[in-house]
């Protein structure tokens, strides 16, 4: 089953609420959270009092945090405590990713790893077992609204080919004209910025991409 996560960096600042609820209404069930730390990408987004807020105004939704954090081994406890599902952190950073992501997953939540464009998928290769959840950036991490690297694609189909059968969720650039190629490739969640935040029909477009 395909998943639609919007990325609530796309959503107006002063209306999240309201641009939120429209889209769980067409659909989604799990809300993709950047959070950045203006070190690791060259943006600030928003914290943990966005995850709580959203966590305690839809409960049932799950929240899919994506830490582009250079140190986001001092951030976990915040973000588990907020209310995160999973968390995601970026192969990049310099810490111990073995021991980071066993620690998100001993608290209870899916523990995930992220590669920006320019990193090989075989590089987290290692770290598969540990793994309910791999995101390709399709983009350079930091800003929305950018175009869809094509090339970045061709990793799913190397962590398929090593075995790794959890989601394989793409992030950046997705939208209507481009989210069934990229479901080709075996991606199994389409993070959706701008094309579901700015979407006249987001039922429609969820529906229809459902359909494959
Ligand atoms: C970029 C973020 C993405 C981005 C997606 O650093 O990780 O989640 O918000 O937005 P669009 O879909 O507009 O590229
Ligand atoms: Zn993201």
């Amino acid at each position: 089953m395909l998943e639609i996560a919007p990325s609530v960096l796309a959503a107006n600042p002063l209306f999240v609420d309201r641009d939120v609820s429209r889209l769980l209404k067409a659909g989604a069930s799990v809300l993709h959270l950047d959070i950045m730390d203006g070190h690791f990408v060259p943006n600030i987004s928003f914290g943990p009092a966005m995850v709580s807020a959203l966590q305690a105004r839809y409960p049932e939704i799950r929240l899919d945090v994506h830490l582009m954090l250079s140190d986001p081994g001092k951030y976990l406890d915040v973000f588990i405590q907020a209310g995160a599902n999973e968390i995601t952190i970026h192969e990049e950073i310099t810490g111990d990713v073995k021991q980071l992501l066993a620690y998100i997953r001993q608290a209870g939540l899916r523990a995930g790893l992220s590669v920006k464009p320019g990193t090989p998928a075989a590089t987290i290769f290692p770290y598969l077992d540990l793994l309910d959840l791999v995101l390709v950036m399709s983009v350079e991490p930091g800003f929305g609204g950018q175009k869809l690297i094509k090339e970045s694609l061709a990793k799913i189909q190397e962590l398929r080919e090593a075995g790794f059968t959890g989601t394989i969720s793409v992030d950046g650039g997705v939208n209507a004209e481009n989210a069934r190629m990229v479901q080709s490739f075996g991606a199994t969640r389409l993070v959706m910025g701008t094309a579901a935040f700015k979407s006249e029909h987001p039922k429609q477009l969820f529906e229809s991409l459902q359909q494959g």
